[in-house]
């Protein structure tokens, strides 16, 4: 079967976070801000989600599912889920996890909530994390009133890399406790390598402190490029929390289903207990998890080689334009991370500046990304390529007006 990525599809009145959320989750401002563009003329290149319809595979299950009219409570009881996942992870990355060890959340976000809660018992304890970030890592240690201690990534021409050294001296504070460790990274797309994991994993090691490996985006990857999941480097150790979802890559965030793998029995415990829902899980999530594990392999590869011509496009366009920005392809995520603090005037406010000059609404900038983010803009490839055609043409007109950087 070939899937059509080129498919525009109306999302207004879905109750779409993407089509109606963005004036407060950016500008945190209600329907009484003023922008230069009516909301129909947009291009939402910010939240990570896709605008491609899901695998016709998971669509057809669902309906499956609906067609049986019974939706009471329930969770997963039998092990069809756990296996259809556990052969994922082994036929995907190789990687074989404890069956016991897995736990269940609507989202690798509200875990999080609840993980830095439990693993951060004491008032000064504090949250490790490599800026630039993705902001929810910010809010669940605020959340939480834990103090943020962050390992700032450097930026060498187009490429991000990890500082080590200031991650050991941050790691080796007495207060810090866990690492939340992205893997593949948002925002930079970078996707460790096993050397860089194993530096990680020492850091780690030698303090004994909790890393929660977030790897929601660790199946949307160039071609050629592998995934290391974290529990493979460090096979053993028990402070080690891996978070994974088929939500991601697979275009369902809405369905709200993730998989919490927690090796520590006592932390395990703890996040049970600590379960406002009791456990219970959606039963229509459930099953489009699993047959995205089953049936979905044909649509993500198809969806990551759009994907990649999509990068290639930008990569193009940038090179020619807008060469100051060094712009390099991402070996994962859908999410170009660009740098335009050298082509605007200095202290551009980059999320207003795009959604006011050009129309296109993005996140950028320490505001969305908490930290080392300055000047920086997170473009989400996955849409039609006609959509971002428009939108870079509309913002390197903006650019232009502006007038560079003087
Ligand atoms: C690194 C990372 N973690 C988690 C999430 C969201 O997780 P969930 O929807 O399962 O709460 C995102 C969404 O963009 C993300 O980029």
């Amino acid at each position: 079967m070939k899937y059509d990525f080129d498919q525009i599809i109306d999302r207004n009145n879905t109750n779409a976070l993407k089509r109606d959320g963005w004036r407060e989750y950016i500008f945190h401002a209600g329907p009484d801000k003023k922008f230069a563009f009516a909301d129909d003329e947009f291009i939402h290149m910010w939240v990570a989600d896709m605008e491609f319809r899901c695998a016709d595979e998971i669509i057809d299950a669902i309906h499956k599912r609906v067609d049986h009219g019974i939706f009471g409570y329930t969770t997963v009881y039998n092990d069809d889920y756990p296996n259809a996942f556990a052969a994922w992870c082994k036929r995907r990355y190789d990687w074989e996890f404890n069956k016991e060890d897995l736990c269940y959340s609507p989202g690798i976000i509200p875990a999080l909530y609840e993980l830095v809660g439990d693993i951060c018992e004491n008032d000064d304890d504090k949250v490790l994390f490599q800026t630039p970030s993705y902001g929810f890592f910010k809010h669940a240690s605020t959340y939480n009133g834990k103090e943020m201690v962050f390992n700032k990534m450097k930026w060498n021409d187009g490429l991000w890399e990890m500082d080590f050294d200031d991650l050991a001296e941050k790691a080796a504070d007495p207060k810090v406790k866990v690492l939340v460790f992205c893997n593949p990274q948002n925002p930079t797309g970078r996707v460790w390598t096993e050397e860089e994991l194993k530096k990680v994993a020492e850091i780690v090691e030698k303090n004994d402190l909790y890393i929660i490996s977030d790897e929601i985006h660790c199946d949307m990857r160039r071609s050629g490029v592998g995934h290391i999941p974290m529990g493979k480097i460090m096979k053993d150790y028990p402070k080690l929390v891996t978070s994974m979802s088929a939500s991601k890559c697979f275009n369902m965030a809405g369905l709200q289903l993730s998989n919490i793998i927690i090796r520590d029995p006592k932390l395990r415990q703890k996040f049970i207990d600590g379960d406002k829902l009791v456990g219970f899980l959606n039963p229509i999530s459930i099953t489009a998890m699993q047959a995205a594990y089953e049936h979905g392999e044909d649509w993500l590869n198809q969806m990551n080689d759009y994907v990649e011509e999509n990068f290639k496009y930008i990569k193009k366009f940038f090179d020619e334009k807008l060469p100051e920005v060094k712009f390099e392809i991402p070996d994962s995520t859908y999410l170009a991370w660009v740098n335009f603090g050298k082509v605007l005037p200095e202290g551009t406010d980059v999320n207003d500046f795009f959604a006011n000059k050009a129309g296109v609404l993005i996140e950028g900038d320490d505001a969305l990304f908490v930290d080392n983010a300055k000047g920086f803009v997170r473009l989400n490839l996955a849409m039609p390529k006609s959509q971002i055609e428009i939108a870079m043409d509309r913002m390197y007109d903006a650019i232009e007006a502006a007038g560079g950087r003087k």
